[in-house]
């Protein structure tokens, strides 16, 4: 199986584990992403078994509308049982690096709001130490170079992604060269920057539920709490 068949894999399973779920006024939170794009085609087949989706993204916004699949402001969601997204890294706790499109902060917030997170992602995301993959961090634009000099005083390389614009209208920092054993103190940390909008660790609010596509399978796992 190439890497796009076990993305539509692991959508499909995602599918199946919220289909049982779905009520004519469920909203369901939809990420952001190669992986979450064919969870949102795989989604549409289903429109008319629930109310509509909270966007974590204007592209995931366009998307879900393109299929006609109504979008909701997340101030007038009052409950959002799934979220549903892809990660750039997962660990087995369930903590993940995010952000790789550039949508972290409206992804940590659905997150935040959503009572089941499920994360869908292809095996070769999965790590043991989190890190590998340069850890996104959303920044207001004029703090940029105190936020990236605090950055390496924490011991990592921060990176300018140039001609990058978030929805929020802010930049992004790529912080590379971490190797994350502590990935909830260094979250705390990094919030803790004056500047910082949000960065793309999720060990704060983990994943609840990890689909992950290997060539043997979708596997399931399932954060204890
Ligand atoms: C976007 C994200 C994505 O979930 C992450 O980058 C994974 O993307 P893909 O499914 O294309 O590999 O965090 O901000």
């Amino acid at each position: 199986m190439n890497q796009d068949q076990l993305k539509q894999a692991v959508a499909q399973a995602a599918i199946d584990y919220i289909l049982p779920h779905l009520e004519p006024r469920s909203i369901i939170g939809v990420g952001t992403g190669s992986t979450a794009n064919f969870f949102i085609d795989l989604l549409a087949q289903h429109k008319y078994d629930f109310a509509g989706a909270v966007a974590s993204s204007e592209a995931t916004a366009e998307r879900l509308k393109n299929h006609g699949i109504s979008v909701h402001d997340l101030n007038s969601v009052q409950e959002l049982e799934f979220y549903v997204d892809g990660a750039d890294e997962c660990n087995k706790h369930l903590e993940l690096i995010k952000g790789g499109g550039a949508a972290l902060t409206r992804e940590k917030i659905v997150a935040a709001v959503a009572k089941t997170f499920i994360c869908i992602a292809d095996v070769s995301k999965k790590v043991s130490v989190l890190g590998e993959f340069p850890l996104p961090v959303e920044v207001i634009p004029m703090a940029r170079s105190y936020v990236a000099r605090e950055l390496l005083k924490l011991g990592g390389d921060p990176v300018y992604r140039t001609g990058v614009v978030t929805d929020n209208g802010n930049v992004i920092l790529d912080v590379h060269n971490m190797h994350i054993t502590d990935p909830r103190g260094l979250e705390e940390k990094i919030n803790g920057l004056v500047g910082v909008v949000c960065s793309g660790l999720f060990a704060l609010r983990p994943a609840d539920v990890l689909l992950l596509g290997t060539s043997a399978g979708v596997e399931t796992l399932v954060r204890e709490k």
